[in-house]
């Protein structure tokens, strides 16, 4: 065994150890006397009075004109802060300027290539406000939805908070998202102007963004002015479309700064943000200012324990809600220092996130267990070759994180003194639902514990009945709370009908979830046909439709497969039509057409040429047992098949193709 290996396997037989103590993570005594929040009669005031409570949250914040009523509840339509006035981009810059904060750095950057930026508070307004004034000058009005599709850098969130001041609706589309993609969340949200980047830099190489911008925009009517950093490219290079296309640098020269924010009410539509649901096509999630910028703001605080010498870094990209929540408009809120770093985790080296954490000496640190579970994988040389001592707490999202990876980050980032918090929230909600209070809960590996103070939580069975503690069941949230989604943008009957029908009066999550003899969550995984892919949602759908799009495949069927890093990989179950043969090329040609199609997040591990599917005598594919083949467990219940042989001819062939 070499000398890594023999290190590795003793790290884990620790880490097994102190699993099989079922050992508990009460916060450090000198964390407790710290934190934000430490006193645990918060629970037990915020359910006496959640309206109450989350006005206090929402009080801190600066208003143009106060709410008149706090809350107005007709399931499933909720109204937060009523009356209220604000504007999202004055919370996030401009009340940090009258005070201390005016020259603290709000935005560390570093791109992958290793250019680095510090914008401070007064530098972040005046950029954004240029840039307001620039969205105005090319027809962007109040009401109007604008694009931002770019690379994680500081102009990213400069575009966000631009849209804000003057009341335009955001709709940030990942940068790893395909034209398609693009096209198709351009088009349902109708948007008026695209901001992009040439490109942006990952593991070394280049996304063509403007070039997969120019594709999109060949069938999206509603386009009229698109905006394009200089980020990775020779401008001279780039084609740029006359009267449609500028460039980010020569309109921000000539803009003025300052720029009047509109005064928003409370439930103005503040952005619409893209995710996966059980159909092919992805749901514009719509969050209004109020209630979300609320309870942003009232997380990042208690959660994160945010103090005014924290450098904070979630290494989410903006092109998903958590870093909108917690990259963005959160940590912004509370007058924060947020690191953003463009690039991939391992470039150059696997040691980059700790070399950024020693470098900038970054204190709070949230990621998702996917990464941690790649950490993992590679060795615990990578963190060791650092300085990781300014951490004082770590938080994880995106999924369920299993004990050994949890324990692993306490153990070797956190250094055994930080507490860890695992934080369950959608896109849907806003922010954070369920997670431990550093300063309050006492920790389980792999639970992300209890519901924040003021959110109401059950565990419920297919009758939409309470499961009492030591069960299992779906996971419903009970009472509205501030960030929670309004509507879907264009479909508000699939809202009803998605969240609010399964057990009426109550917000159905999609998630399944377990409480042990203590009441602590633990999450078991989406019940419906999302995926989890690397902390990525991707509904089975839209795969299928991309595998069916192409001209060789009769049907196809797509099922999550367990995987140790990404949590799930996607297998895909292929019937081609006659004529066209099952090969390697064929297999590599359709996983490249859904990377196309999609984005390469969504590109399957696997393809499966069969002749058959196992369906049911109704006709419905009995997704299960492929799971079962996939994984190679034994078949569950055979007995509603049609033609239990189509089973049994798929495992075998699976097998021979593992071999
Ligand atoms: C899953 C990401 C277990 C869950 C913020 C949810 C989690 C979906 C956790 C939402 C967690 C997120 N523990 N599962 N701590 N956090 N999930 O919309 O299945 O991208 O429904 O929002 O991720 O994914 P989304």
């Amino acid at each position: 065994m070499s000398d890594s290996a023999a290190k590795a396997s003793t790290a884990q037989a620790a880490i097994a150890a102190l699993l099989r103590e079922h050992r508990t993570f009460p916060p450090p005594d000198s964390f407790r006397a710290q934190a934000n929040v430490n006193d645990p009669q918060v629970y037990e005031r915020a359910a006496k009075d959640p309206e109450a409570f989350w006005a206090g949250f929402a009080s801190e914040l600066e208003w143009f004109e106060p709410w008149q009523k706090v809350l107005e509840w007709n399931p499933p339509y909720a109204k937060w802060f009523i009356g209220g006035k604000l504007n999202a981009s004055v919370n996030c810059i401009d009340r940090h300027l009258r005070t201390a904060r005016r020259n603290k750095a709000a935005i560390i950057w570093e791109g992958e290539p290793g250019d680095e930026r510090v914008l401070t508070y007064w530098d972040l307004y005046r950029e954004v406000t240029k840039f307001a004034n620039v969205l105005k000058q090319i027809g962007v009005q109040r009401g109007d939805r604008v694009v931002i599709y770019m690379p994680l850098v500081p102009e990213a969130a400069i575009a966000m908070l631009a849209c804000a001041r003057i009341g335009a609706a955001h709709s940030v589309v990942f940068g790893g998202f395909s034209a398609e993609a693009l096209r198709e969340r351009v088009n349902d949200c109708g948007a008026k102007v695209v901001v992009t980047a040439d490109g942006g830099y990952r593991r070394g190489n280049i996304v063509q963004l403007k070039r997969a911008t120019d594709e999109a925009l060949e069938h999206c009517p509603t386009v009229q002015q698109v905006i394009v950093l200089n980020r990775a490219m020779d401008a001279s290079q780039v084609p740029m479309v006359e009267g449609r296309d500028h460039w980010w640098h020569t309109l921000m020269e000539k803009a003025p700064m300052h720029c009047e924010p509109e005064v928003m009410d409370s439930e103005d539509l503040l952005f619409i943000l893209y995710t996966s649901g059980s159909t092919g096509k992805p749901k514009g999630i719509a969050h209004t200012t109020g209630g979300y910028l609320t309870g942003v703001y009232a997380t990042t605080k208690w959660i994160f324990d945010l103090k005014e010498e924290d450098v904070y870094w979630c290494t989410a990209d903006v092109g998903w809600i958590t870093g909108h929540s917690y990259a963005v408009y959160g940590p912004l809120a509370n007058g924060a220092t947020v690191l953003m770093y463009e690039g991939a985790p391992d470039y150059p080296d696997r040691d980059r996130f700790w070399a950024l954490v020693e470098k900038y000496r970054v204190t709070v640190f949230y990621t998702a267990p996917t990464a941690i579970r790649a950490f993992m994988k590679w060795g615990t040389q990578y963190p060791q070759m650092h300085d990781l001592s300014s951490l004082r707490l770590l938080g994880s999202v995106g999924e369920p994180i299993n004990p050994e990876a949890w324990m692993w980050y306490h153990v070797y980032i956190g250094g055994e003194r930080c507490p860890i918090v695992d934080t369950w929230w959608q896109t849907e909600t806003g922010h954070i639902l369920i997670t431990p209070l550093p300063g309050i809960t006492t920790t389980k590996p792999g639970s992300a514990t209890f519901p924040f103070p003021g959110i109401e939580a059950e565990v419920v069975n297919e009758q939409g009945e309470p499961v009492p503690l030591g069960g299992g069941g779906y996971l419903v949230i009970k009472k509205p709370w501030p960030g929670m989604l309004r509507t879907i943008w264009g479909d508000p009957e699939r809202f009803v009908q998605q969240y609010w029908s399964r057990f009426p009066g109550v917000y159905f999550t999609g998630d399944g979830c377990k409480r042990d003899e203590d009441g602590y969550y633990w999450l078991l995984g989406r019940v419906d046909d999302v995926l989890n892919v690397s902390g990525h949602r991707i509904s089975t759908m839209e795969v299928e439709s991309a595998l069916v799009d192409h001209p060789a495949v009769a049907e196809a069927a797509v099922i999550g497969k367990t995987h140790d890093i990404k949590g799930q990989a996607i297998a895909a179950f292929v019937i081609l039509k006659e004529g066209y043969h099952p090969n390697k090329q064929m297999e590599d040609e359709l996983k490249q057409h859904v990377a196309q199609k999609i984005g390469p997040i969504a590109r399957p591990d696997d393809i499966l040429f069969t002749a058959e599917l196992p369906k049911t005598r109704s006709g419905k594919i009995m997704r299960r047992l492929l799971r079962d083949i996939a994984e190679g467990r034994a078949l569950g219940d055979t007995t509603t098949l049609a033609d239990p042989s189509v089973v049994a001819a798929l495992r075998q062939q699976y097998e021979d193709s593992e071999g």
